[in-house]
């Protein structure tokens, strides 16, 4: 998404100015105001977040204040349309940058996807018309489980994605996931159907499925949009049981299992724990892995003096280290990895979009058409159906 340059007076701004600013806005707007935080956010940004969570649980921190007019997202464009879709018209959902997208979420565009349907159709007998209207989220979400044979194929979107993804897979009678509930997610597409379409993350979709049993050889085929049949023949399209986007996480792609080796021989007795986005060797090799919630509750909970090699986004990591003085805790990569488009929500940003709002002035809300945000609110409530 294109985002205007900020006005000098924000640009020039440092950030101690800005915090205090911040501070001030906030305090204006009160109640009528919650400002969400994801886990790889900036300290300068996390410190002004009301509520801190990984993707799923800012989804339903996002639902769980009717009271407040302003919701400011401090995340990706991803979670931001994820938000404004779970609420209602009469609350705004801001995005303080909006060129803060998920280069994993532009992996997978709707018309690919579309294209892989049609497809996967010719192949495997994907059904060509879905139903003509959502249902009411309060009339349930949910499709019975299969009975006898069920779907062909079921389509599962990471909510690292765009909301026409959402939609589509909405419409298609799949679900959202997020990594803390992608083995549910899984489960309860497979007792709907005899295949899952897993997009954008091949990664999170293959450690989930070889996590429940399946074999990544045998049972997994791996969709490139740019290839006739995602690359595959038809005969591996039909075996397999997971068809998994060629999407990846860039940041999370970096982790090596050398440096889970390096790790182990340099902290004898070292935990090692890391997000699902990394590929399957590095998963296997890891002792734990789970979402940003995950990481931040499991090390908490963890006794004092013990040590943790952490494969995710170093924001998290540095302050995870800060706020567990008692044990060591360390970035599995040595070569610290931001993710990029997080850290474009910038002090200089939240300022701006709060002050214009307490100045009565709403600056870069995300509404997503209702047209796109009736099948995606299908798919994202039975993501909550599903639960963690
Ligand atoms: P979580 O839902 O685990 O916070 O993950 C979000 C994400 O983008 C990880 O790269
Ligand atoms: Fe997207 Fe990766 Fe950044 Fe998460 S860490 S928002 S998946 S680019």
């Amino acid at each position: 998404m294109f985002q205007a340059p900020l006005p000098s007076e924000y640009a020039e701004l440092t950030d101690d100015l800005a915090a205090g600013r911040i501070e001030a806005a906030k305090r204006a707007l009160g109640s009528r105001l919650v400002v969400l935080g994801h886990h790889y956010q900036r300290d300068e940004i996390i410190r002004h977040a009301d509520y801190r969570g990984d993707s799923y649980k800012l989804a339903k921190d996002a639902g769980a204040h009717p009271e407040a007019e302003f919701i400011v997202f401090c995340g990706v464009h991803f979670m931001a349309e994820s938000a404004d879709i779970l609420t209602p018209d009469s609350q705004t959902v801001i995005l303080p940058n909006l060129a803060a997208g998920c280069s994993m979420a532009d992996m997978a565009g709707i018309f690919q996807v579309r294209s892989a349907w049609k497809q996967l159709a010719a192949v495997v007998g994907v059904p060509e018309s879905p139903p003509p209207t959502p249902p009411s989220v309060s009339e349930g979400t949910n499709h019975p489980p299969k009975t006898e044979g069920g779907a062909p194929v079921v389509p599962v979107t990471y909510i690292n994605s765009a909301a026409n993804l959402k939609a589509f897979v909405g419409e298609h009678g799949g679900t959202v996931c997020t990594s803390t509930n992608a083995p549910a997610a899984l489960r309860w597409a497979l007792e709907r159907g005899d295949k899952v379409l897993f997009f954008p993350d091949q990664h999170l979709g293959r450690n989930t499925a070889y996590r429940m049993g399946f074999d990544p050889d045998r049972d997994m085929a791996l969709w490139d949009p740019f290839k006739p049949l995602g690359g595959n023949s038809a005969d591996h399209l039909r075996q397999a049981k997971f068809i998994l986007w060629k999407g990846h996480c860039s940041v999370h792609k970096r982790f090596t299992v050398e440096q889970v080796e390096r790790a182990r021989a340099e902290f004898p007795g070292v935990s090692v724990l890391v997000h699902p986005e990394c590929p399957l060797d590095v998963f296997k090799a890891a002792d734990l892995a789970g979402s940003t919630e995950y990481i931040i509750k499991t090390v908490e909970a963890a006794p004092a003096g013990s040590v943790w090699a952490v494969g995710t986004e170093i924001n998290l990591v540095s302050r995870l280290a800060k706020e567990n003085p008692d044990k060591t805790v360390f970035c599995l990569d040595p070569q610290i990895c931001p993710c990029s488009t997080m850290y474009r929500i910038h002090p200089s940003f939240l300022c701006w979009v709060l002050e214009n709002l307490a100045a009565g002035t709403v600056v870069n809300a995300v509404r997503v058409p209702e047209a796109i945000a009736a099948w995606a609110r299908v798919a994202l409530q039975r993501m909550l159906d599903v639960g963690p």
